[in-house]
């Protein structure tokens, strides 16, 4: 009898021979961090996701830290978050001492929605400082819509991104790319290694405000400016800010990678695509989240979404049979609002979308170096731990 194969991961990173030349350059120059790097990745970004400016941070939490300092909210201010995400996105407006308020999701899509936004903003008690979508999977929520909402609030829309990176959409003004900020004021990005691009640890904030980015990079270095004309050895501090620096060295893998950024998004369409059609037939058991209108995603993970409970088998028991199979799953996510943290400090919440969509839901494998035949092995074994 054969073995169930090579362990499949739900996500990895894709690391090749040049990246690891660029390393070793960055390794043998003469900045570790601090470098001319930073800035090289840094442009590249921008012109890439087509953003004005692009801020390289330490991780994807530094990055909505920033965010949050950089607009200045503060306590008394509140922040809405959707239910349906890592808990970093809720985690920044909690250093700066604002509070959250949780919005639903669809339940299909997972994502935040005009309508969800509209019922949190009913219950936010303080002035809304930020509104943080999050482009769950990568498919893009309605931005426009959102925007409208966030506007009329007096609240500014900062996008939670780092699953969206190479993703696109259109909402009736031609195709846009994720990053470019024209509905936000900011969008954030990460760079763990099951993002799209990886750097280890790594983290970007994308803007058009040149006033903003300006704010975003003191802010990344302990607060400090070089007021112009003044000595080299010169420095100002206006605001604590903390090192929050991006080193030389991810930079160079950054720049490598987003090197490859088209043909690893072709790659994650191309297996999306597969897994669609190699499940589509199962359709009564096994649904793939639903793509809002507008949104062109390059998926970061492959959510299906299965009524466990109509098929009298366990979520547990399910994630189970596929690690024996050889074949890796996980959950995004739990909702946020159900932490202990949360329901201490907000009391209960009931969000049935969040929950609808938390009790079906399931990452399948999905990244660039998967073979076309591996989607074939994921969902015959899904068949099976399923019972169809
Ligand atoms: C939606 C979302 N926001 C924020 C983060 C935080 O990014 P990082 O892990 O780079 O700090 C993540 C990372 O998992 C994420 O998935």
């Amino acid at each position: 009898m054969t073995g169930p194969g090579p362990f499949l991961p739900y996500g990895r990173q894709t690391i090749e021979e040049d990246d690891i030349a660029a390393v070793a350059e960055a390794l043998r120059g003469d900045f570790l961090t601090t470098g001319p790097t930073v800035e090289a990745f840094e442009t590249a970004f921008a012109a890439k996701v087509g953003a004005g400016h692009a801020v390289a941070c330490s991780n994807g939490t530094a990055s909505l830290h920033l965010a949050m300092l950089a607009l200045g909210v503060g306590p008394g201010d509140s922040c809405i978050v959707p239910s349906i995400t890592f808990l970093a996105t809720a985690n920044c407006a909690a250093y700066v001492g604002a509070e959250v308020v949780f919005a639903d999701v669809d339940r299909d899509s997972g994502l935040m929605t005009p309508e969800t936004l509209a019922e949190a903003l009913s219950r936010a008690t303080g002035p809304v400082k930020a509104v943080l979508p999050v482009h769950l999977r990568g498919d893009v929520c309605d931005l426009p819509g959102l925007a409208r909402l966030a506007d009329e609030a007096g609240a500014v829309l900062v996008e939670d991104a780092p699953h969206a990176l190479g993703s696109k959409m259109d909402f009736g003004g031609g195709p846009e790319r994720v990053g470019d900020c024209a509905h936000s004021a900011m969008a954030s990005f990460s760079f763990h290694p099951v993002k799209t691009i990886a750097t280890g640890e790594g983290g970007m904030l994308t803007t058009n405000d040149p006033a903003l980015a300006a704010r975003l990079k003191s802010l990344r270095s302990h607060g400090m400016t070089r007021p112009p004309g003044a000595d080299p050895w010169v420095y100002e501090m206006a605001q604590p800010g903390f090192n929050y620096r991006l080193p030389d060295i991810n930079c160079a893998l950054g720049l490598s990678q987003l090197g490859k950024l088209d043909r690893f998004t072709a790659r994650r369409r191309a297996l999306s695509a597969l897994y669609a059609e190699r499940l589509a037939p199962l359709a009564n058991a096994v649904r793939l989240a639903e793509s809002p209108a507008g949104s062109d995603p390059a998926l970061h993970l492959l959510c299906v979404l299965i009524d466990f409970q109509a098929l009298g088998v366990t979520r547990a028991e399910v994630v189970a049979r596929l690690a024996a199979a050889g074949i890796g799953s996980q959950v995004h996510y739990i909702p946020v609002h159900t932490q202990p943290y949360w329901r201490a400090r907000n009391g209960d919440l009931d969000l049935p979308g969040a929950q609808a969509w938390y009790d079906r839901c399931l990452s399948l494998p999905l990244f660039p170096a998967m073979a076309d035949g591996d989607v074939e092995r994921v969902a015959a074994a899904l068949e099976a731990a399923l019972g169809l």
